[in-house]
């Protein structure tokens, strides 16, 4: 975060009013939280329980995997906090901005560390990523790196022509499918996620890949197998559940066919990240240098173990394409659902960039696309519910006490969903980050990139790509849902990603 805030200012203006808003952000916290808990009652309370079943208590009531759903609902009753227990576990669940900031900022030293789960823990490789580490020197350590090369305001600049492809790219591939099939809808899911992978294989490996020789698998990957392996594939992993982790006394009773899916999904992983490694190494050791993340850990981060480092780079290809793509289709299906938005939104590029195409200088010229994109990470929240922290030694949350070994769930949907902060919650409604003067206001109110120490070391990617890629979106085509598609609006299990795939119709402007 210090990091992030420290040399904002000479990236773009978009990134410097980022800066300062989460500076202000972090500063605010503070002082609410150092003011508000002089307030606070002095004897905590007892802390309100969902009721659940004998054994299990409330495993039956997530069996519909949308818990960040589930647990709002509750909020509605039993408060902004309150306690579950699936199996043997205890966990505290919060839904509110205050008391999530008090998590986040107040209380963090006493909630700084991680428990995974064990398909978590295996895929990660035990902590070893920025996102699912505790807060230690390893922690930060990896930040910087990955903030140094990568995700800092500095890398960010110099990975613009990345980016720059990812979009022409993207609007190429749009075009292509305009003019061969002009009556039938778009995946744009489809494209954008594809090119979007090859932005973070850029980043991180200097060139993208079309397939690749795995010597230890005896197999040859496409690009599709590829993103399988690193991408699609973690991904489901992360949400398999191991039932031994409720009932960690039934530890002995063997799992196998759980073990050996997680298992075998790392040693693919494995074995494809030292494949590419290799391949990008040798292009070193013909002398050609390439401004990436594999190239800097190489000269600046000599103590890393081979896993540690291929761990570092996966982190950044996986996190690079989900939340992204979530926020971006979410965005462009509000538009087409509703034209007078996605008319000002047009009119407004068209005055501040007349025939040119939309380019990174001109977003801070562009306040309404800024509401489009947190209007909509604020009702799809990319993150729903941050991987949970773990209570390591007594504290006091909300007035209530929270005993060591407690784990907490931080659902963020739940606090962006707030009927008490936010008017109308279920309403995509970018005029609400506008004051009468029509300039942004308390953008960073919503909790969708977290806060405090933890914050997204990778908000200002997203927020350039996203915006960069629905300004372009609109300046080139209007949209239109295809019938029924109003209604598609499941996600898929444990995430706000979309079940089925926007379909939209495109028509260009002129
Ligand atoms: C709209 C898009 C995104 C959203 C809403 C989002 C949200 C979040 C949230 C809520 C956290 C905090 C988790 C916590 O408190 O434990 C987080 C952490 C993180 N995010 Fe993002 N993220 C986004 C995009 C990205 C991208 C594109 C990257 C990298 C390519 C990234 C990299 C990270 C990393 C490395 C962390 C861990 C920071 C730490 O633990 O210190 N994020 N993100």
């Amino acid at each position: 975060m210090a990091l992030v805030g420290a040399t904002f200012q000479d990236f773009t203006p978009l990134a410097l009013g980022t800066a300062v808003a989460l500076a202000g952000l972090s500063l605010w916290f503070l002082a609410r939280y150092a003011c508000g808990h002089r307030s606070k009652p002095t004897t905590p309370q007892t802390l309100p329980e969902v009721p659940g079943l004998p054994v299990i208590g409330n495993l039956l009531q997530l069996k519909e995997k949308k818990p960040h759903k589930t647990f709002t609902q509750w909020a509605k009753t039993y408060g902004p906090i309150y306690s579950i227990r699936t199996g043997a576990n205890i966990i505290i669940v919060l839904n509110s901005s205050d008391v999530v900031k008090e998590a986040m900022v107040t209380r963090f030293s006493s909630i700084s560390t991680r428990k995974l789960s064990s398909a978590l823990k295996t895929l990660t490789f035990d902590k070893t990523m920025v996102a699912m580490s505790d807060y230690d020197d390893f922690h930060k350590m990896m930040k910087r790196l990955v903030l140094t090369n990568v995700l800092g305001p500095n890398a960010q600049k110099r990975h613009r022509i990345h980016r720059e492809t990812l979009i022409e790219n993207t609007s190429r591939q749009l075009q292509i499918h305009l003019k061969n099939y002009p009556l039938e809808a778009v995946n744009l899911n489809k494209i954008f996620d594809y090119e979007l992978f090859g932005l973070a294989i850029k980043q991180v490996l200097g060139k993208d890949v079309a397939s690749i020789r795995v010597g230890e698998l005896g197999i040859t990957m496409s690009r599709e197998d590829i993103i399988k392996v690193l991408v699609t594939g973690p991904m489901e992993g992360a949400i398999e559940v191991d039932w031994r982790d409720f009932f960690p006394y039934l530890r002995w009773i063997p799992n196998k066919s759980f073990e050996r899916k997680i298992q075998q999904m790392c040693i693919q992983r494995e074995a494809l990240m030292k494949a590419l490694i290799q391949e990008q190494k040798k292009r070193i050791d013909l002398g050609e240098d390439i401004d990436c993340y594999l190239d800097f850990l190489l000269s600046e981060a000599k103590t890393l173990s081979e896993k540690q480092m291929a761990m570092l780079l996966w982190e950044v290809i996986i996190q690079a394409t989900d939340t992204t793509m979530v926020t971006v289709e979410w965005a462009m299906f509000e538009l087409a659902k509703n034209p007078k938005s996605q008319d000002r939104l047009y009119r407004e590029i068209q005055s501040i960039c007349g025939p040119e195409k939309i380019t990174e200088d001109k977003l801070c010229h562009l306040p309404y696309l800024s509401t489009v994109f947190h209007e909509t990470i604020r009702k799809y929240s990319p993150i729903p519910v941050i991987p949970l922290r773990y209570v390591h030694e007594d504290t006091e949350l909300g007035g209530y006490h929270i005993p060591a070994r407690s784990e907490i769930a931080i659902n963020i949907y739940g606090c962006n969903m707030d009927n008490k902060v936010w008017e109308n919650p279920e309403e995509w409604r970018p005029e609400r980050f506008l004051d009468e003067n029509n300039d942004t206001v308390d953008l960073f109110k919503t909790m969708s990139f977290g806060g405090g120490r933890r914050i997204c070391a990778g908000a200002l990617q997203a927020m350039v790509i996203s915006c960069m890629a629905i300004g372009r979106f609109i300046q080139e085509f209007e949209w239109q849902l295809k019938d029924g598609e109003e209604e598609n609006v499941d996600t898929q299990v444990l995430t706000t990603r979309k079940l089925h795939p926007m379909q939209a119709i495109l028509k260009p402007r002129n």
